[in-house]
């Protein structure tokens, strides 16, 4: 049976970005695959510390050496046939957990080498669902297309394989806009796009789980 894992890059493990991977986990479990949501913000972990223990010579390439909450999830992404990385928009980029475990996941499977950049053990298909406040035209006016393109890129070089793209706009963010300082935001405008639009998203991410345990 395939097994797809979602990677859960926000706190809050009811959400945006959470429910997006549960409607992901749905399709792939509909599609015939075992999948389970990993929630980031629950493990104990840190970021690449640059030991180079994955580029030594004489030491097999592949596994990080770091030993803490990470590792058994490194080893079950290798043994997975998909993978889904969800992340909250923080500060124009991945929130700081997602990041620290595509450097951890990454870095130990890629090489300075020219001809074989990568050394993960197979073509692994994988989807990047984003959530964030901005809207579509936002977006494109941040330039956030190519910053995120840099991570969609070296996912394609060490998975083998080019990511899905999901990307959720213009979320709600409280369930009470008038308890926050928010007044940038329209609420009843945040409400009314979410009924309209993510109910779709939903359903891209459910067809996203579904497509890559059938690939
Ligand atoms: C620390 C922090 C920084 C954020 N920075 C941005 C940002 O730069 N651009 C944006 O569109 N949304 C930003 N947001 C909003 C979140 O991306 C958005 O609410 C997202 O849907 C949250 O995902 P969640 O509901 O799964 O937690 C930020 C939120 C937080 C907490």
């Amino acid at each position: 049976m395939k097994k797809l894992i979602a990677i859960n890059g926000s706190p809050r493990r009811n959400w945006n970005t959470a429910e997006l991977l549960k409607q992901a986990v749905h399709g792939a479990k509909d599609a015939g695959a075992e999948a389970e949501i990993i929630n980031l913000y629950t493990l104990n972990f840190k970021g690449c510390t640059s030991c180079f223990a994955c580029k030594l010579k004489n030491r097999p390439h592949g596994t990080c050496a770091m030993k803490d909450d990470l590792s058994p999830v490194l080893e079950q992404v290798k043994a997975a046939d998909a993978i889904v990385f969800g992340s909250p928009i923080y500060f124009m980029n991945l929130s700081s957990g997602m990041i620290a475990f595509i450097e951890r996941l990454f870095f130990s499977n890629y090489i300075y080498s020219d001809e074989v950049p990568t050394v993960f053990p197979k073509k692994l298909p994988s989807a990047f669902i984003y959530t964030m406040n901005m809207t579509a035209k936002q977006f494109e006016q941040f330039g956030m297309s190519e910053r995120l393109g840099m991570y969609e890129l070296f996912t394609a070089r060490i998975l083998q394989s080019p990511p899905k793209i999901l990307r959720a706009f213009n979320t709600v963010q409280f369930k009470d806009y008038s308890r926050y300082e928010s007044s940038i935001f329209d609420a009843d405008e945040k409400y009314a796009y979410s009924e309209a639009h993510f109910a779709e998203d939903c359903a891209a991410a459910y067809d996203i789980g579904r497509d890559l345990v059938s690939q």
